[in-house]
């Protein structure tokens, strides 16, 4: 815990209050509340989590202002351009950057719990073929709890170690059936010859027809986009994972109503929504079109892959995105990408207009990531499927360090209540 610093003084009804202030190694100071309601007999009061940290954590750093994301001190754009997603993923699990002979441990280690139980695969079965895969995967998730009860008991490290490397290494499993049931495709097993990524890549589109040959640069373009969805902060489907996870629900619990929360189009749905909104848009004439509805009050569209809570800068996701973008489709000789020209002239018409300047908004980790999976040959309803793959090192993350805090306890927020006062009972025959 952190050291108290200072003390902030509140007075209500000519009471004073002293209330014990933390230092942060970076950000706002915080003031701790947690003995306001027993002193004062009042709540406070932050719908949405505006103004309110809901707990001390190590594993990453944002500075919204400065647009600044930092996973155990290292930048993102540095992880993102020189490590790659299981280093990545080893830094956000136990902290340090792995020695040479700590990550081939550990890689190795994935690599071998990438298949899943064989009678799993009944699950998928049980969907109709236009589920959507994230519907499958919030199912399919939940179930490994029915199958792994030696990884369930949160209060043995060993069993939690073992949960956290069987999801990190059987979500791209799991995504990759889901994706292959939706198109009524055979399931393909993982293969240990593969890095994470390619292996992804090969279970979602190789046949059984023929021989699939990995693109290296396909290879490189889907493990960035993985490490730039890893963690970010006490974001709303790691809230979710966190007050799951405080009732003391075992992992695959957990982390199934992480991956619910993360489906909304203003979370990790943005990254599908904003595709299909630069369709919808189509051409850049008909971008000042949908600007004004999004600065229109009385519209409820709003741009997609555009705004966030914590960033009021551009968000360091997607400059890496953005450059990956022009990168990909190069390489894949589809730079005239008409949705990559919508998606860079919108941005430019967007940022230099004073609705968007004036509420700093800019364009998030959702706005390019989708014009890459696209060029892939990702369909659209798989682009919330791979950014829950790829964040649930983070969910695991922060799922472990909360069950390490002394001071856990069950999350329980309370309210501002503006319902009827007590009243008694009226029969029917006198209403
Ligand atoms: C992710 O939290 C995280 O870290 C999330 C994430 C992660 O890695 O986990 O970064 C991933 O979820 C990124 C965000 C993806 N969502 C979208 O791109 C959907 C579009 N964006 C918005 O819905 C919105 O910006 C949010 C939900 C992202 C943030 O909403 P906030 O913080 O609640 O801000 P707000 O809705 O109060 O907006 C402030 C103002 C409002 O106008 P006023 O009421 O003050 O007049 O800005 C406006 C909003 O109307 N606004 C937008 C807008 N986003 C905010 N107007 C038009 N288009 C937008 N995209």
């Amino acid at each position: 815990m952190a050291e108290t610093t200072k003390t902030a003084k509140l007075t209500i009804d000519g009471n004073s209050y002293d209330l014990a202030m933390y230092a942060p190694t970076d950000g706002p100071e915080v003031i701790d509340i947690r003995k306001l309601y027993a002193q004062a007999g009042v709540f406070t009061y932050d719908p949405g989590f505006t103004s309110t940290a809901a707990c001390d954590s190590t594993i990453t750093y944002i500075d919204g202002e400065a647009g600044v994301l930092l996973h155990r001190g290292y930048p993102i754009d540095q992880l993102a351009k020189q490590s790659h997603y299981l280093e990545v993923c080893y830094l956000l699990l136990y902290g340090e950057l792995p020695s040479a002979a700590q990550l081939e441990e550990f890689e190795t280690l994935v690599t071998r719990h990438t298949m899943i139980h064989e009678q799993m695969h009944n699950f998928f079965r049980g969907f109709r073929r236009d589920a959507h895969p994230m519907a499958t995967m919030v199912g399919v998730v939940g179930a490994m709890s029915a199958f792994y009860h030696d990884s369930t008991d949160i209060n043995d490290e060993h069993q939690r170690e073992v949960a956290s490397i069987r999801l990190i290494a059987k979500m791209p499993t799991i995504a990759a059936m889901a994706y292959k049931y939706s198109i009524g495709q055979p399931f393909v097993y993982p293969r240990n010859d593969l890095d994470y990524a390619s292996n992804f890549l090969r279970m979602c589109f190789s046949v059984p027809a023929e021989e699939y040959e990995v693109n290296p640069i396909l290879a490189r373009a889907m493990d960035r986009i993985f490490t730039l969805h890893a963690d970010h902060e006490q974001n709303a489907s790691t809230s979710t994972v966190r007050l799951a996870s405080s009732s003391g629900a075992n992992p695959f619990a957990c982390i199934a109503a992480g991956i619910a929360c993360l489906w909304g189009p203003a979370h990790g749905g943005a990254n599908q929504a904003c595709l299909e909104m630069l369709r919808e848009i189509g051409t850049p004439d008909r971008i000042p079109e949908f600007i004004e509805r999004a600065k229109d009050k009385n519209d409820p569209f709003r741009l997609m892959g555009f705004g966030h809570r914590v960033y009021k800068n551009f968000d360091p996701r997607a400059k890496v995105m953005k450059e990956s973008a022009d990168e990909v489709l190069e390489l894949l000789g589809i730079e005239n990408n008409p949705t990559l020209q919508v998606a860079k002239e919108l941005e430019r018409v967007a940022l230099e207009d004073p609705y968007f300047a004036e509420k700093k908004l800019y364009p998030n980790v959702d706005f390019y990531s989708g014009i890459i999976l696209d060029a892939m040959g990702f369909p659209t309803s798989m682009f919330t499927p791979i950014f829950a793959l790829a964040r649930t090192v983070g969910w695991v993350s922060q799922w472990k360090e909360q069950l390490a805090d002394p001071q856990l306890k069950i999350g329980r927020p309370r309210q501002l209540y503006l319902g009827a006062a007590a009243r008694n009972y009226v029969d029917i025959e006198t209403r």
